[in-house]
């Protein structure tokens, strides 16, 4: 079958180029980093929340005075927050205002594949659709963003992404900070020309200023107390490296929600689409101190101690105890590469994207090993990322991941000559699932597949 015309023939794929954008000249944290409103439903049931968000495009400012235009949920860049519980229903309504198809993928999102954004599924110009989400899944940070085939990249890139947060009630009950010391917090690189507007047909290396819910280089006051921050890399292409200028980040979360026990770290790596969720004391820091969160030595957003407050929160010793993992009945192969002589030159196992092949037919309930590797003779980065289930990395590279990545993820990064050995249970749904490099360029190109899940 005909995976249609390639649109995107100008991605950039080599070593870093001069590039055309800019990086603007900006008073370094001279604007607040702004909370990503939660979205109030427009009717709510017994047990369903309904949401209304419109897919449309917009300006926002993103650089102090300059109104740069974006493709937005709702309006914003960047989408509304979701924040859903588990075993309650949320149902959202997206209707398509733009020109070209679009559509919605809830990223980590244990969903029916009728709701999950397939990129052949899209919403056309002018109808609306309703995702229905179950939510049977413990607590996470999860996110939502465009994957219709092809223009997932720019769409993302553009501003079509947001956080969506389950809450449940066993994480409840351990008190870690919440409410307004609950912040999530979406990190993304973006490349501006001189009129502030997005350079999308560029080397990604370009891509050089790091924006914080949506803001380049903000500050953000915060009281001498315990904070939760959900971090979301939703750059395309960019691994961040994460630092507090030394000072300690205490990791509690990852992709797929909370790690068994919390794990100090004073650096951290963050991959295109991975979450992580860290706790800050800044209880510890007297009033008038600002530290900075870093990625490498660049500076990205200044948390400033500016008041005390009450803390009644804590990180206790034990979080939540991982999922037992079930004794896997299959084994996969998989290997992610390009081939500058194809067309496209993005592969799976050789083959590009064709949403006419199942590559994987997966017996529903089964637990099965992937083993994953980067193909690569280009010593291009990759990453891998499977709809439908949260997964975990027994080995990386032939050994045990360290604790703080051990934990329940949906993305993980996959450098030049590198092997994952994964394992995932395929629960409850029937049908047809991607499983892709994140990179959104690559899987643009073609470096995505697809499993079934049957019977
Ligand atoms: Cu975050 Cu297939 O996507
Ligand atoms: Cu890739």
């Amino acid at each position: 079958a005909n995976d249609g015309e390639l649109p995107h023939k100008g991605y950039h794929l080599g070593a870093r180029t001069a590039g055309t954008g800019v990086r603007p000249a900006l008073a370094p944290f001279s604007t607040q980093m702004p909370i990503l409103p939660t979205l109030q439903p427009v009717q709510s049931g017994l047990d369903v929340d309904i949401y209304k968000i419109p897919i449309k495009a917009g300006t926002a400012e993103i650089l102090p005075g300059v109104q740069t235009p974006v493709l937005t949920y709702g309006g914003r860049f960047l989408g509304p927050t979701i924040r859903a519980k588990t075993n309650r229903r949320v149902k959202i309504m997206y209707q398509n205002q733009l020109d070209m198809p679009a559509n919605v993928h809830l990223h980590g999102g244990h969903v029916p594949s009728v709701s999950d954004g397939h990129p052949m599924d899209v919403i056309q110009p002018g109808q609306a659709r309703v995702y229905d989400y179950p939510n049977t899944q413990q607590g996470a940070t999860l996110w939502y963003h465009d994957h219709s085939h092809h223009m997932e990249a720019e769409h993302v890139y553009r501003g079509l992404q947001g956080f969506y947060l389950i809450e449940d009630d066993s994480e409840r009950r351990l008190n870690l900070p919440s409410g307004a010391y609950d912040v999530p917090i979406l990190l993304r690189d973006v490349e501006f020309d001189a009129n502030g507007e997005l350079i999308f047909f560029d080397d990604p290396a370009n891509r050089t200023t790091i924006l914080a819910n949506g803001k380049a280089q903000p500050y953000f006051p915060v009281a001498a107390r315990k904070y939760r921050f959900r971090l979301l890399n939703g750059s395309n292409e960019h691994v961040f490296q994460l630092n507090l200028g030394g000072e300690t980040m205490t990791k509690i979360a990852s992709d797929g929600g909370l790690l068994p026990a919390p794990v100090p770290v004073t650096e951290m790596q963050l991959a295109s689409a991975e979450r992580a969720e860290i706790v800050v004391d800044f209880a510890r820091y007297p009033i008038g101190t600002q530290l900075v969160l870093s990625n490498g030595s660049d500076p990205i957003l200044r948390f400033d101690v500016v008041r005390r407050a009450v803390d009644t929160s804590r990180v206790p010793d034990q979080l939540r105890p991982l999922p037992a993992l079930p004794t896997p009945t299959v084994t996969r192969d998989v290997a992610l590469s390009f081939d500058l002589t194809a067309d496209p030159i993005g592969l799976v196992n050789g083959r590009p994207f064709d949403p006419a092949r199942v590559d994987f037919q997966i017996k529903r309930g089964s637990t099965e090993i992937w083993n994953v590797v980067n193909a690569d003779t280009f010593a291009i980065d990759h990453t891998f990322h499977m709809h439908l289930v949260q997964f975990r990395v027994l080995e990386r590279n032939g050994a045990a991941p360290p604790q703080h990545d051990a934990g329940l993820k949906d993305t993980v990064r996959l450098p030049p000559g590198g092997s994952l050995k994964l394992q995932a249970t395929f629960r409850d749904y029937l049908g047809k699932y991607v499983y892709h490099c994140h990179y959104l360029e690559h899987s643009s190109i073609g470096m995505m597949a697809q499993m079934e899940i049957i019977p």
